[in-house]
């Protein structure tokens, strides 16, 4: 090789070389941009993510946190590594869904999203996270949109709900508080009412009978010397009489003896005296046999009836009224229908308390009140039941029979 031919291919190299040294040069540039570009976008990604109320934790496939928010590390569903701040890792904390099981490794929110599964708005209970009291989360899964196949991996999206669940539970307690005191004191009136009527039959009555009979020696004895005499103690007899049926009607109604030989007696007597009252006909479709109740369903089945049969009586001029009481499914279903009047039951007048009266008394059953009404319609009262409602505290006063026994 000549001189001026090495020249000339040490010139030639050097332009390779250079040309190569460019084309490093501008990929690095290239590489750099993109990686820049690329920390922009996990920056934006991140404070997205730290500006939501509710926990992200973004896993692989191995289950191992990838990405969480701000939110996460405080509801304690990640913790950040001190060393790496793109590092978590998953506090040593157990979740439950009840208060009695907790959830295995598999189960949980962060293994289902290592396998790319989705799970929506489960409640569950974490507990144990270090200087984390325990909460309530309501907790969303679902599989990485990017993972390819085989690759899986999830996000978990979660909200404390601790505060709802508790106002929850506390409501729920106080609602059965309430249900309870109803309880005891539709008991207390039954008591009083029975107390009532036995103080009525026994001390006015025995009174009453005595006056009766005063008035009769007294016929006797006066009647045959002077007629005014005579006239005055019959007239007196005529009226202690009918005191003596209005206290017998009063101790009916307050509480009939009858409603201590079950409930079928119990509406067959109510029946018949709305019949005999003369204003409308009623008629009563009851399979004893297959109606059993306890001493408190049968007070309470008792005393809506026997709302429900006023208010026809009072509002419905109806010409027919049926009480039905039937088994249904597990429980039972006690209807009154009426081709009365009809009215609106939306519209609630202040001064009315039957119709309330009668909604918590089917609440007491654990059942619920139903009616269908419109004016010109009829009504049907409709009352569900289940047949032992496991609610109910024992309320019955000592002195009660269960019905049918
Ligand atoms: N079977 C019925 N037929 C027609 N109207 C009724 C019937 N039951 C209830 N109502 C209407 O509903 C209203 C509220 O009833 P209720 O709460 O028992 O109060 P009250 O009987 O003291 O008026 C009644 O005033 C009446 O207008
Ligand atoms: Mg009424």
């Amino acid at each position: 090789m000549t001189p001026s031919q090495s020249i000339a291919w040490a010139a030639w190299a050097l332009a390779a070389a250079l040309a190569a040294l460019a084309v490093v040069v501008a990929m690095a540039w290239q590489l750099r941009v993109a990686h820049g570009r690329l920390r922009r976008k996990r920056a934006i990604l991140l404070s997205v993510l730290d500006s939501m109320e509710e926990g992200v934790v973004v896993t692989d496939g191995e289950g191992q946190i990838v990405m969480a928010n701000r939110a996460a590390e405080r509801l304690g569903g990640a913790v950040r590594a001190q060393d790496e701040m793109d590092r978590w890792y998953l506090p040593s904390c157990h979740f439950w869904r009840d208060a009695c099981r907790p959830l295995s490794a598999r189960e949980c929110p962060l293994g289902q999203a290592a396998r790319g599964e989705a799970c929506d708005g489960a409640e569950l209970l974490a507990r144990g996270a270090p200087g984390v009291p325990d909460r309530w989360l309501n907790v969303r899964v679902r599989p990485l949109a990017t993972a390819s196949p085989g690759r899986l991996g999830g996000v978990v999206v979660f909200a404390d709900v601790t505060a709802r669940k508790r106002a929850d539970e506390e409501s729920r307690a106080l609602q059965q508080l309430r249900r309870e005191t109803e309880f005891r004191r539709e008991a207390a009136r039954e008591e009083e009412r029975k107390h009532i009527a036995r103080e009525l039959h026994d001390e006015l009555g025995q009174h009453l009978s005595a006056l009766r009979m005063e008035l009769s020696l007294m016929r006797m004895r006066w009647g045959p010397m002077d007629a005014e005499i005579a006239d005055k103690a019959r007239a007196m007899q005529g009226s202690v009489d009918q005191v003596i049926r209005v206290v017998r009607n009063l101790v009916a109604s307050l509480r009939p003896a009858v409603l201590d030989m079950g409930i079928g007696s119990a509406l067959e007597w109510l029946v018949a005296e709305v019949a005999a009252s003369g204003q409308v006909r009623c008629q009563l479709e009851l399979q004893e046999e297959s109606v059993v109740l306890d001493a408190n369903q049968t007070n309470l089945v008792f005393r809506l009836v026997q709302e429900s049969l006023t208010n026809v009586v009072r509002h419905a001029r109806a010409r027919e009224v049926r009480v039905s009481l039937a088994r249904h499914g597990e429980g039972y279903l006690l209807m009154v229908r009426d081709d009365g009047v009809g009215f609106d039951p939306t519209w609630r007048s202040p001064t009315s308390f039957g119709l309330l009266g009668m909604h918590e008394r089917a609440e007491m059953l654990g059942g619920v009140l139903e009616i269908r009404s419109s004016p010109g319609e009829g009504t049907r009262i409709a009352v569900s039941f289940p047949a032992a409602h496991a609610a109910q505290p024992a309320l019955a006063p000592s002195g009660w029979r269960a019905a049918g026994a």
